[in-house]
């Protein structure tokens, strides 16, 4: 059972494999010993303190079966702790353990975790080996692949990072069963995101998913075994249209613009960044704020002359289908606007007020490839 998708960045020949498959957690020392080609290392496992207690104990006995010498390392539980600190404690934590250049890092928790453990991972020694388990799925469809690594700053977000792409990564849809409601809508709205982007079969498969989502509980997609199947295979293609992406333009390159250009990813971020900045990074789940990011793009797109009417409604209707999304109209606009001020993306172009989303929005309407079906 279960699939595989392959990542394979052009330039560096660097290759891994994503696998898929549910139950498979209980396998991660078999994988993990693949993936690294030996299992004589130690394996820091960074987790948090949520996720700790379901599932730290499985990974750490499937680790230490297959001879790793394992450690753990437990973050609490949150955006807020994407930062320099937890790095930092992180790093003295490998330094104190002795980690050398043959030990690896284990990233157990959703992208949260997977940034934080990938940024220590490529700056550790210059950078060793990880390996990433999505447990979000977020993280599934999209952070645990393509090697962005990062943390917040006080002047914005994912300002500081490195790309390293990992050496593995193990999907278990199976964990998904224990993710609250709100983070399936947040997972949604980056899938819906990257099925507009590629259009065609995937956007289709995204939307037929979404009605298996909203059903209700969560838990019981996984209990029937027809259901697993059918996400595992939508994981797989989620995964396989962000990796050829990443495959052709793997470092984002300011100068390429292209139907995959990296920055097509970005789609709905400029105003999902600075939605989850102008609120502390506490009020929006990342995907909630990419939902509202992505319909306002569109809709931005939509005045400029970019997109059609119909086309921002059908975005509007698979959104909505994502789930509630939390109301944002009491922001104020002047706190939303210094926050797009840090944005990365504005460093192309001067600033002034929403070019960068302009700039995002042309990009965008460029690169959705849905059409509305009438
Ligand atoms: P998250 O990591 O905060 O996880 C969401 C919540 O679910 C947390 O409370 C977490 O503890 C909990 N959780 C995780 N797995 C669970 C499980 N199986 N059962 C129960 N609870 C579980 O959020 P996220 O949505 O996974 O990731 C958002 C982050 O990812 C943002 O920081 C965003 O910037 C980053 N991101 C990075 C990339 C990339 O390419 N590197 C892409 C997209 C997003
Ligand atoms: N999630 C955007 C990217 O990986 O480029």
């Amino acid at each position: 059972m279960g699939t595989s998708v392959r990542v394979k960045i052009r330039p560096t020949s660097w290759k891994y494999e994503a696998i898929i498959s549910t139950g498979s957690l209980a396998e991660a020392g078999r994988w993990a010993a693949k993936c690294l080609g030996r299992t004589e290392s130690k394996i820091a496992i960074l987790t948090n303190r949520k996720i700790a207690p379901i599932y730290l104990g499985l990974v750490t006995h499937a680790l230490e079966r297959t001879g790793f010498e394992t450690y753990s390392f437990i973050l609490p539980d949150g955006e807020r702790y994407k930062n320099l600190s937890s790095i930092e404690t992180f790093l003295q934590y490998l330094g104190e353990k002795n980690f050398q250049r043959t030990d690896a890092i284990v990233s157990l928790g959703g992208g949260v975790i997977g940034d934080i453990a990938g940024f220590a991972a490529a700056i550790y020694l210059r950078g060793i080996d990880f390996l990433q388990v999505p447990t979000t799925l977020l993280a599934m469809i999209d952070s645990s692949v393509g090697g962005k690594t990062g943390i917040n700053t006080p002047f914005g977000k994912n300002l500081v990072g490195a790309f390293h792409q990992p050496r593995g990564v193990l999907i278990d849809p199976a964990v998904l069963c224990t993710l609250e409601q709100r983070e399936i809508t947040a997972g949604l709205c980056e899938a819906v995101k990257q099925a507009a982007l590629a259009g065609g079969k995937l956007f289709d498969q995204t939307r037929e998913l979404l009605d298996v989502f909203t059903e209700g509980d969560v838990s019981k997609v996984f209990t029937r075994k027809e259901n697993a199947r059918r996400f595992e295979q939508f994981i797989a293609a989620q995964i396989r249209f962000k990796s050829e992406i990443v495959a052709a333009d793997e470092r984002e390159s300011a100068r390429y613009v292209g139907p995959k250009s990296r920055k097509i990813l970005n789609f709905g971020h400029t105003f999902a960044h600075a939605l989850e900045k102008s609120t502390d990074y506490r009020y929006l789940r990342h995907g909630e704020a990419v939902g509202h990011g992505v319909l306002f793009a569109a809709e931005l797109s939509k005045r400029l002359g970019l997109l059609d009417k119909d086309s921002v409604n059908l975005l509007r209707d698979v959104v909505r289908r994502c789930g509630p999304l939390p109301q944002i109209h009491h922001i104020a606009p002047d706190e939303i606007r210094t926050a797009l001020r840090y944005d990365k993306k504005t460093s192309t172009e001067r600033f002034n007020g929403f070019c960068s989303s302009k700039s995002e929005s042309r990009e965008s309407s460029r690169a959705i490839k849905f059409r509305h079906p009438f």
